[in-house]
Parts: C-alpha cells; structure tokens; sequence
C-alpha cells in the first residue's frame, strides 16, 4: 500500500517554476508539495542561462523568493550587437526604461531552494512520478516512488506539470507526451565556462560568416561563452586551443581574454509549445508546456510568467472558489508565450549563419540586422522583448 499524502496542490519539478510557485502559494496560506526525480545537488549545479528580465527580478525579490538577486546579481543596461565587424548598442534605459539581470538560473536555484526549504516546505527529491490521474475531478492524485523505494499517492486539489522539456505530467494535459507545436534548428551552442576576466562591460551577440557567438560572463573571475555549432557536436573533439580560435574568429574587433575551459557542453534548441496547457486540474508551466531556442534567455523568464499568472489562478480557485482567472489561464499564457516564441526565433534566426545560406540570404541578414540597429523603432522593439514585456495585470 502505498503511503497518503494529502495537500493543496501537488507541484511536479523542482525547477524555478515549481519552486517558485510552493513559495508564493505558502505566502497565500495554501500548501503544496514539491518532487523532482533529481537531486538537490544536481539541480544547484546544472548551468543554465543567467539572464533576468526585470519583472523576473521584481517578482524574485518582492517575494522573498531570492535575496541576493540583487546584491550578487549585476544590471545590465545594453547588450551589444555585432556584425560586418561593427559593434551596435542597445541602450534599455534610454528606449523602454527597463534594464536586465545577469544572475545565473543555479543560483535562483540556490536561494529558491533555502527559502522553501527554511519555511519548511516539504520539497522530495530523488522521487520520481509514476502517474498522474483522476484529473478532470476536484481530487488528481500524482503516484511516485521516492529514493529509498517507498510508494507515494499524493492526494491533492490542483496538479502542476513544472517538470521541464520531459515533463511526465505532459501526457495527463495534452493526452500524449508530445503533443504539440514543435520547430527544429539545424544549429546548436557549444557553451564554456572558463576562469578569465570579463572581455567585455556588456553581453555581445555576435553574427559572422563563420556564424553565432555570444560573450556572455558569470562573474569578475568566471565567463560564459557560445559559439554556433553542429547539433551533433562532440563537446569533448575539439582542444581548448580549437574552441578559443572558435569564439575568437565569430567576434571580431574584440580580443577575448582566455583562459581555462572548466566546462564544455552541446545545447540543441528547438521551439516547442504543447497544444493544451491546462486540463481539468492539471496545468503545465515552465518547460513543460514550453521551450525556446536560447538566443534571447527567454526560458526561465516565461516559466516565472506563467507561474505569477498561475499563482493568482490558484488563489481565486483555492480559497475563493472562483475559476475565472483558471478558465482563462492557458489563453492569456499562450499569448506571453507566443511573443517570447517569436522574439527567440528571431533573434536565433537573424544572428546564426546557416550551412546552406546564399550570398542573398548572408546580405539579407545584414541588412535585417541594420534595420534593426539603425531605427530607433528597431532598437526599441528588441529592447521591450529582451528586458521583458510586462506580466499580465501587473505593473508595467
Ligand atoms: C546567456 C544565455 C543566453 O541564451 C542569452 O541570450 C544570454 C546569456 C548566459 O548563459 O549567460
């Protein structure tokens, strides 16, 4: 028989979704119950992108969610684009009023992590979900087996898929595990993480003959960097000597300060949006329900969008009984997600070189590119989706 556990709503996925949610639900009073299959060790040490919109921050600090975001976390108030050799600044301030974040997403983690955990959420690790079910009635219960083995049935009144790109949840919303709108690209980042100073006050995004870079940065000791690559690329085939040449022959007109590659890895992209978001008392956020191509570091900022939206949904829900705000969840989620869909797509599409490009399309790209950093229309639309547009009801 397996053990009873009964709560408000069970979150699947201890990822910034997921964590995020049990923290602004407990701050409602209503309970919630957290599982990953991975370990808290794991989930601290994956690198991910480090970009924060500024909503994302207000979110993050006005809940207490993160107390560091803004003392360890540094502002950034431009990002450069580069091409034909020629940097181009976008000023945020001075065309949208917003700024960004560069705080890495395992130290959201971190401090997601303490904070539930200090507050005395039950968060299970290593506890992987078996099923999910009984969703179209007022009591979905998920099934998992946690790591010493023990059979769980959580009982509970809502059921939340925050569980990432593999989402076992997916199924119970969209009626198969795929089930959705999917787009793939013919190019991947090969990602680093090397002891260096930073090469540059700003990230650069980078478009060459020889393709994409962005030099992004973690800390004064610490930098990010990617460079366009082959999907199928062995991150371990080529020699640190290969990689600086790499990055350095994609950002001309900078001279990259080298030094150890510590990590090294492949990211694929694809564009993914699941054909429903919310069935019965299943929803799907972060991930799950959505992914994006990197170019832009949309990913975690739409997961904390989708979560605000769902926080109020529950709330009306749970402690008022109103299911207005959860009839309308999926409609005004898709219509962020579709914008951010767009903006990563775009950015991934103007800024990367394709194998198979012509001189028409390498000269087209240009002059894409500068329409956009010649107009101050141009500049000022990049800037709103890069800083983030502002969430649903909110403040803007
Ligand atoms: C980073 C990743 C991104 O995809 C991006 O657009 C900017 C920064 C990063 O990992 O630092």
């Amino acid at each position: 028989m397996p053990r009873i556990i009964r709560t408000r709503v069970a979150i699947v996925g201890a990822g910034p979704a997921g964590l995020l949610l049990s923290h602004l639900l407990a701050d409602a009073g209503i309970e919630s119950i957290v599982l990953d299959r991975r370990s808290r060790t794991e989930i601290e040490s994956t690198i991910r992108a480090g970009i924060l919109e500024q909503e994302t921050v207000r979110v993050l600090d006005e809940s207490g969610a993160s107390d560091r975001v803004l003392t360890v976390g540094n502002r950034h108030d431009g990002i450069e684009l580069r091409f034909n050799g020629e940097g181009h600044r976008i000023d945020f301030p001075e065309l949208v009023g917003r700024s960004v974040w560069l705080y890495p997403q395992h130290e959201v983690l971190k401090d997601l992590i303490a904070a539930r955990l200090a507050a005395g959420q039950d968060v299970l690790f290593e506890t992987e979900v078996t099923g999910v079910g009984d969703v179209e009635t007022d009591r979905p219960w998920v099934t998992a087996t946690t790591s010493d083995d023990e059979e769980l049935r959580i009982e509970a009144e809502f059921v939340v898929g925050a569980d990432g790109s593999r989402s076992v949840v997916r199924p119970a919303v969209t009626g198969s595990s795929a089930g959705g709108h999917f787009r793939e690209y013919p190019f991947a980042w090969f990602g680093i993480l090397c002891e260096a100073p930073p090469s540059s006050d700003e990230l650069i995004y980078s478009n060459s003959p020889d393709g994409f870079a962005l030099i992004s940065q973690r800390s004064a000791t610490i930098q990010r960097m990617y460079f366009q690559c082959d999907p199928d690329a062995d991150p371990n085939a080529l020699s640190e000597a290969e990689i600086w040449n790499a990055l350095q022959a994609r950002v001309p007109g900078t001279s990259l300060a080298t030094g150890p590659i510590v990590q090294r890895d492949v990211l694929r992209f694809r564009s993914f949006v699941a054909h429903e978001l919310r069935h019965g008392r299943a929803v799907l956020v972060g991930d799950a329900a959505h992914t994006v191509p990197p170019t832009g570091a949309k990913g975690m900022n739409l997961a904390v969008a989708d979560v605000v939206l769902l926080d109020r949904a529950l709330r009306a829900l749970l402690l008022e009984n109103d299911t207005r705000l959860i009839d309308a969840f999926a409609e005004t989620a898709l219509k962020r997600i579709w914008k951010a869909q767009h903006f990563s797509w775009w950015m991934t599409s103007m800024l990367h070189t394709a194998s198979d490009a012509t001189e028409f399309d390498r000269r087209r790209q240009v002059g894409e590119l500068r329409s956009v950093v010649e107009s101050e229309a141009g500049r000022t639309f990049l800037a709103e989706a890069y800083t983030g547009w502002p969430h649903e009801g909110g403040a803007s």
